[in-house]
């Protein structure tokens, strides 16, 4: 895990982590639903508003500040991907919005014959693109592979059934927000691949989690928001520069016609570019205060894509830590699955806590979660989240009144004990 010194440098980055607006101490365990802003990143943001806001195009410095602004985002978000170059990086408001958009470029492909291959623990996101595409006859099915929900992992069996000589699109999340499981991305990259489907991957909830290589999974498409890692709202989408040349999203006629402007309905903001390179930035700075213990590793990349990926890959180990506190407790504090009357979905094997984020829907018996969740705010100051997080597997399951909390890089075992402490006053009364 990351050592004491380390972790207070992270929190001292985000001015809300210790202490809402309010001056309240609380834990804010709501990362799922979007994390806390990072300082430089809300800085930056700033300083590009007040200083480039001219829209680009111009020959004036303040509109090529902005367009140079806009380039170093798309690279900063290429280096985190590992993408081949900027201009494979395309933005939008939403990864909803960046979904239906490629999803109805797509369409402009398929006959009404063709069949799209998802799974039951999508976020609706990933679902009614593609079921719209269904209800305009573009394609015939989607069809979707089953959870197992012992352990919250897919079935990959039953996805490798699902996919026929008619599937033109493989589509998963990289992570479900519901269950926190991750999916074998390359694996079930290569079922696609089989297929000749595009492969679609919604990394919303990796993203903050983990490293991501495109060119290592060979996935065609790949989407995340930024507000689920530090920034403003809005998304990026990576995809393969032969699919993004050849593919004919909706357009205006006087927009470029080359990826990326292509495809971003609209001029760019450039603060929000600004913003997303700050997060890098500080990414970086992660990865350059834990590389020496990660000599001779992560060598297939160089200079910032390494730092990126040593960092994000020790933030992913650090929430292995972070995991296994809130599923085992302390000493003298029993974690979630000590606690009578709790019930925790997911996987929570602690040898296979690395194949999920710390992502942690739960149940307590004879309290409904709405109720759990508010005395974990009065009573501990704890900010979780109840209900309906979007996600196919709830509705399948029947699991929409569920309890979920979710860390991040700045959370601390500390945090982990507060909670666990006030859950488990909640359960005994
Ligand atoms: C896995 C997943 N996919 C997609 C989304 C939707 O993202 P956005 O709000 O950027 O459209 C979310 C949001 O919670 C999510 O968790």
């Amino acid at each position: 895990m990351f050592d004491k010194e380390l972790v207070e440098k992270i929190r001292a980055a985000f001015p809300r982590a210790e202490k809402d607006f309010n001056g309240r101490k609380r834990v804010f365990f709501d990362n799922g639903t979007g994390t806390l802003v990072l300082k430089q990143a809300a800085e930056a943001e700033h300083d590009a508003r007040i200083n480039c806001s001219a829209n680009i195009g111009g020959i004036f410095d303040e509109s090529k500040q902005a367009m140079k602004i806009i380039l170093e985002g798309r690279q900063s978000v290429a280096d985190l991907l590992n993408a081949p170059s900027p201009e494979t990086i395309i933005s939008g408001e939403s990864a909803t919005s960046l979904v239906f958009n490629i999803s109805y470029a797509l369409g402009k492909e398929f006959t009404g014959k063709e069949n799209v291959v998802a799974t039951d623990y999508e976020h609706y996101t990933n679902v009614s693109p593609w079921e719209e595409l269904r209800e305009q006859g573009k394609i015939k099915e989607v069809r979707y592979a089953r959870v197992n929900m012992e352990d919250g992992t897919i079935d990959l069996s039953h996805l490798n059934e699902l996919i026929d000589e008619n599937t033109k699109v493989v589509t998963i999340t990289a992570a479900s927000n519901f269950l926190g499981t991750r999916s074998p991305l390359e694996e079930i990259g290569k079922m696609a691949k089989r297929a000749g489907a595009y492969y679609f991957i919604d990394a919303v909830h990796q993203i903050m989690h983990g490293t991501v290589d495109v060119q290592k999974i060979d996935c065609d498409f790949l989407v995340f928001s930024t507000y689920k890692i530090f920034s403003s709202h809005g998304s990026f989408l990576y995809g393969k520069k032969e699919h993004l040349e050849s593919l004919k999203p909706f357009k205006v006629k006087t927009a470029p016609t080359s990826a990326p402007g292509k495809y971003e309905w609209g001029t760019r903001n450039q603060a929000f570019f600004a913003a997303f390179s700050a997060v890098i930035d500080h990414l970086e700075w992660i990865g350059e205060e834990v590389q020496s213990n990660y000599e001779g590793k992560f060598t297939e990349y160089k200079g910032r894509k390494r730092l990126l990926k040593i960092a994000m890959d020790a933030v992913q180990q650090n929430e292995v830590g972070l995991s296994k506190a809130v599923l085992m407790g302390f000493e003298d504090v029993p974690g979630l699955l000590k606690i009578p009357g709790v019930t925790v979905y997911g996987l929570t094997d602690l040898e296979r806590l690395s194949e999920r984020a710390p992502t942690f829907s739960f149940e307590v018996e004879g309290i409904s979660g709405e109720e759990v969740a508010k005395r974990l705010w009065e009573e501990g100051a704890i900010a979780a989240r109840s209900g309906h997080f979007y996600s196919l597997a709830q509705d399948l399951h029947d699991k929409q009144k569920v309890v979920r909390i979710s860390l991040v890089q700045y959370n601390t075992l500390e945090e982990v004990r507060t909670f666990l402490i006030t859950l488990r006053k909640i359960c005994i009364i």
